[in-house]
C-alpha cells in the first residue's frame, strides 16, 4: 500500500517516544543540508525532519528542495531544538517529485496577497491559504451540520436556468447557438431561440430560491448551497461573478422567525470554526493585525479577529427598521459633515455599502438586521407589508464587510404576488409553476441567502473576496 502515511497535524498532536512512522508532504525549507520543514497541508505547523550529516548521498540531499514532494520514513523523539516539540529522524527519504527551486514561483518569505493572486494554483502552499481553506472547508461543514439536525432537506437547484429569481437581469447567457452571425433568427430579426439547445433562451443561476421555495412547500424545510453566478460589473472586495450561496426556505416562518434563524445560523458556523479550527484562526487574527499596522490608525479595526468573532458569538445582532436607520443616517454627524459619497436623501433610497458600515462599525458596532424595505427597491417576491409601501424583507449587515445576508418573508398570497408581478413587468405566465405552490396549499413563508465568500471574508478576516475562493471569477479575470 502506498499510501500509509501519518498525518502532520495527527503526528504533532502525540507525544515523540521513539514511534516510526511515515509522513508524505512538501518542502518549505531545507536548512543546513539537515533540517527540512516538511508541510503536508493540514496545519500550517511543519514538521521538522532531521537528516543525520553523512548518512544520505549528495544528490539526493540536491533534490531536496523548496516544494519537492517526500516521503518520508523515520523515528519519532522529542526535538533538541527550540521551536518544535519534535523531529522526525528521518530514515529512509524518497523524492517523490522534484520542484527545480530556480523556477518554483514562491520563495519561503512573504508574498504580497496580489502576487499571490497571480499564482493561485500554487498559493494553498501558503500558510494564510492553508489556514483560510481549511477554515472554509470547515465553515461549509458546519452549515451541512447545522442544517441537518434541524432536519432540514438539502435541496440541488438548478445551475441552468430560464428565469432570473432576483429580477434584476445581470446574467450569464447559457448556449450553443454560433456567435459567428450564423445564429438562426426570428422574422424581426431577433435570434430565434427556440433552435437553441434548450428551446428557450437559458441562463446561468443568480439564486436557487424560486426552487427553493417549492421545496420549503413540500418539506416544510430546505436548504440549497451551491454556486450562483452575476454578471454585475462590480470590481470590488466583495463581489464575485461566481460565489457561493446558501439559500434556507421554512414553511410557517414568518419574518421574525426568519431573523432568528438566520442569526442562530451564522453563530453556530462561527462557533464551529472557533471550536475546529482555533490554530488557524490565530495565525489569521496575527496575519491581520500585521496587515493593519501598515494601515493609519483610525483604519484599524477596534478587535483583534477572534476578539471579534467571540464579540459576535455573545451579543444579540441589532434588529432595526429601514426606517430607522434612515433616521440615524440623516442625523448623523457623518452626513451633517457630508462625509458619504452618496448624501442621504431620504426614505425610499437604497443604502450604499458605505451607509451599511456606517451603520454597522460606527454606529451600533455590532451587526446588524435591517428590515421592513421600501416594496420598490426589493424584489418583487417579498411579502407586502399593511403599510403599502414596505416589503417584511430583511439585510444582514456585518462589520468590515456590510451586507452578508438577504432575505424575506415570502408573499403568499397569489392576488398580491401576481399584480405586484404586472406591475413591475414580470411574465406571470413564465412564473407559472412558481404561482402554482400559492395556488394549491399556499402557506406563510420566508427564507435568506448567505453569501458563502462574504461569510468565509468575516471569519477569516481577509480583505478581498478573491483570497477566500480558490479561483475567483471577477470582471476581466477567469484565470486558471
Ligand atoms: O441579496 P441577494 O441578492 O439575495 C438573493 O439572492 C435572495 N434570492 C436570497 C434569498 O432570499 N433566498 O444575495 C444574497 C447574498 C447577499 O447578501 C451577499 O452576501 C451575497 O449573496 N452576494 C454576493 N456575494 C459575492 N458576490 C456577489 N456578486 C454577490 N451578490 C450577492
Ligand atoms: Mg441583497
Amino acid at each position: 500500500m502506498f499510501n500509509k502515511r501519518i498525518r502532520i497535524k495527527t503526528l504533532l498532536a502525540t507525544e515523540p517516544a521513539g514511534q516510526e512512522v511515515t509522513v508524505m508532504g512538501w518542502v518549505r525549507t531545507f536548512r543546513n543540508n539537515q533540517f527540512i520543514a516538511l508541510n503536508d497541508g493540514s496545519t500550517n505547523n511543519n514538521l521538522q525532519v532531521v537528516v543525520a550529516l553523512g548518512t544520505f548521498p549528495d544528490e539526493l540531499l540536491k533534490r531536496i528542495t523548496t516544494s519537492a514532494s517526500l516521503k518520508v520514513t523515520g523515528t519519532v523523539v522529542p526535538s533538541l531544538g527550540k521551536g518544535q516539540k519534535m523531529d522526525l529522524n528521518a530514515a529512509t527519504i524518497e523524492v517523490l517529485g522534484d520542484s527545480d527551486a530556480e523556477l518554483y514561483p514562491l520563495q519561503p518569505k512573504k508574498h504580497s496577497l496580489e502576487f499571490l493572486r497571480e499564482k493561485a494554483h500554487l498559493r494553498f502552499r501558503t500558510n494564510t491559504f492553508g489556514s483560510v481553506f481549511r477554515v472554509r472547508h470547515a465553515l461549509a461543514f458546519a452549515i451541512h451540520q447545522f442544517f441537518n439536525e434541524k432536519g432540514f432537506v438539502y435541496m440541488h437547484t438548478p445551475i441552468i436556468t430560464a428565469s432570473d429569481a432576483e429580477g434584476a437581469g445581470e446574467m450569464f447567457r447559457v448556449t450553443t447557438l454560433p456567435l459567428d452571425g450564423t445564429a438562426p433568427k426570428n422574422e424581426e430579426g431577433t435570434i430565434n431561440f427556440k433552435e437553441d439547445f434548450f428551446g428557450r433562451s437559458t441562463n446561468l443561476t443568480v439564486s436557487g430560491q424560486l426552487e427553493g421555495e417549492l421545496g420549503a412547500t413540500a418539506f416544510g424545510d430546505i436548504y440549497t448551497f451551491g454556486p450562483t453566478f452575476r454578471a454585475e460589473n462590480s470590481n470590488t472586495t466583495r463581489h464575485l461573478a461566481e460565489f457561493w450561496m446558501i439559500e434556507p426556505e421554512m414553511a410557517f416562518y414568518d419574518l421574525e422567525d426568519n431573523m432568528n434563524l438566520a442569526e442562530e445560523f451564522i453563530k453556530y458556523i462561527i462557533r464551529y470554526a472557533m471550536e475546529h479550527n482555533r490554530e488557524d484562526l490565530e495565525f489569521l487574527a496575527t496575519r491581520l493585525a500585521e496587515e493593519e499596522k501598515q494601515l493609519p490608525q483610525d483604519k484599524r479595526s477596534e478587535m483583534g479577529l477572534i476578539e471579534k468573532l467571540e464579540f459576535v458569538l455573545n451579543n444579540d445582532f441589532e434588529r432595526l427598521t429601514y426606517t430607522d436607520a434612515i433616521d440615524i443616517l440623516r442625523e448623523s454627524n457623518h452626513n451633517k459633515k457630508k462625509k458619504f459619497q452618496y448624501g442621504i436623501t431620504g426614505w425610499g433610497m437604497d443604502l450604499q455599502s458605505e451607509h451599511e458600515r456606517y451603520l454597522v462599525e460606527k454606529h451600533f458596532k455590532k451587526p446588524v438586521i435591517l428590515y421592513n424595505y421600501p416594496a420598490a427597491i426589493k424584489a418583487f417576491y417579498m411579502r407586502q407589508n399593511e403599510d403599502g409601501k414596505t416589503v417584511a424583507a430583511m439585510d444582514i449587515l456585518a462589520p468590515g464587510i456590510g451586507e452578508i445576508v438577504g432575505g424575506s418573508q415570502r408573499e403568499e398570497r397569489q392576488d398580491k404576488l401576481e399584480s405586484r408581478m404586472k406591475e413591475i413587468g414580470i411574465s406571470v405566465d413564465e412564473l407559472w409553476w412558481y404561482l402554482d405552490t400559492r395556488r394549491f396549499g399556499t402557506v406563510p413563508h420566508a427564507g435568506f441567502g448567505l453569501g458563502f465568500e462574504r461569510m468565509v471574508q468575516f471569519v477569516t478576516g481577509m480583505t478581498n473576496i478573491r483570497d477566500v475562493i480558490a479561483f475567483p471569477r471577477t470582471p476581466g479575470s477567469a484565470e486558471f
